[in-house]
């Protein structure tokens, strides 16, 4: 028997796990009987015994046996092992910055200007290693209740930011966007970065998303409100809304949803960051400050990522 399979979900270290149809199998890589084709495509012939899935073998047998009934199984193999290198999309909560200034008797600024050095090195560096998506944490909707001086010089940072980069748009592989809600800052701010968009739009690189007054709850409540002016207006029913369609109208948009999320400077929470996307993301808490993340430490977390077993709720 042949069976098919839509795409390779993850690894583990004895298994690789695959989606069938609703649902998933793993097999072990030790019991598979297969083969790679000319063009790449690794197919598995086999029977119900070629199948391994958790402890329980009977039970799983009997799931894996109702899931692959009469399918062929073929995936890209080559596609397959860059799937378990590397996570597609990490996204970046830069925490730290502050305290880095305070250890060195500089003012908070001081540590803002150092971190988005860092984040400059850091984009290049996973632009070079095959990283597809980056996205930064770099002002939140709470961030401004910070003292009015800080919040100006954050926002200052960010005008020379986004001026540096026009300045050497042609060095850069870049392609930035923004998620957030942008109409909170200052026009001249709006203007560059939507010149920003425009001038990386062509780049081939990674993809650079900046959450600039950027907050989960706020980003869903602003998504409910959009859909619901659609269902008003008629251009959807309720019967179309489910979680593919509400996601498309949150501001990440096309963007995957992270298989990674790192916070630096140790500490545990998410902070308004990514609510909906994040829920099967995997965690990686850096003791690092902000400034002092590079790309070793990111290889680090890389490296965690991929020794993790996701099961997606399966076993
Ligand atoms: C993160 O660093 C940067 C922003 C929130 C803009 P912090 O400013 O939060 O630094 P700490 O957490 O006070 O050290
Ligand atoms: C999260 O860091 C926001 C950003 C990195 C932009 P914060 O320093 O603002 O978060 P809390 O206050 O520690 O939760
Ligand atoms: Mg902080």
């Amino acid at each position: 028997m042949k069976f098919y399979c839509n795409k390779v979900i993850g690894f583990t270290k004895k298994a690789v796990r695959l989606s069938i149809g609703g649902g998933y199998i793993k097999i072990a890589y030790y019991d598979y009987i297969g083969n790679i084709d000319i063009a790449g495509n690794w197919i598995f012939y086999g029977d119900n015994d070629g199948l391994v899935y958790g402890k329980n073998r009977r039970k799983s047998k009997k799931r894996a046996t109702r899931l692959i009934r009469d399918r062929i199984c073929t995936f890209n193999a080559k596609e397959a092992i860059m799937e378990n290198s590397l996570p597609k999309h990490i996204a970046i909560i830069m925490d730290g910055n502050g305290r880095w200034a305070k250890k060195r008797f500089m003012p908070r600024s001081f540590g803002h200007r150092a971190g988005a050095q860092t984040l400059n090195k850091l984009l290049k560096e996973a632009d070079k290693i095959g990283i597809e998506h980056i996205t930064v944490y770099a002002f939140s909707t709470e961030n401004w209740t910070r003292p009015k001086d800080e919040v100006n010089s954050l926002m200052n940072l960010l005008r020379e930011y986004i001026d540096d980069y026009i300045k050497d748009n042609e060095t850069s592989n870049i392609k930035i966007d923004s998620i957030g809600d942008l109409s909170r800052l200052d026009e001249d701010l709006r203007n560059k970065i939507n010149t920003l968009k425009e001038i990386s739009s062509c780049k081939k690189g990674l993809n650079l998303h900046i959450g600039l007054n950027y907050g989960g709850r706020d980003e869903i409540m602003r998504a409910v409100k959009k859909m619901y002016g659609e269902l008003k207006s008629g251009n959807i029913k309720e019967s179309d809304i489910n979680e593919e369609l509400f996601s498309s109208y949150l501001d990440t948009k096309g963007i995957p949803d992270p298989e990674l999320i790192i916070r630096t400077s140790g500490e545990m929470r998410l902070s308004n960051f990514l609510p909906w996307q994040s829920t099967y993301s995997e965690i990686y808490i850096s003791d690092k400050l902000w400034p002092d993340f590079n790309i070793n430490e990111l290889n680090k977390a890389i490296e965690h990522y991929k020794n993790r077993d996701r099961r997606f709720g399966g076993r």
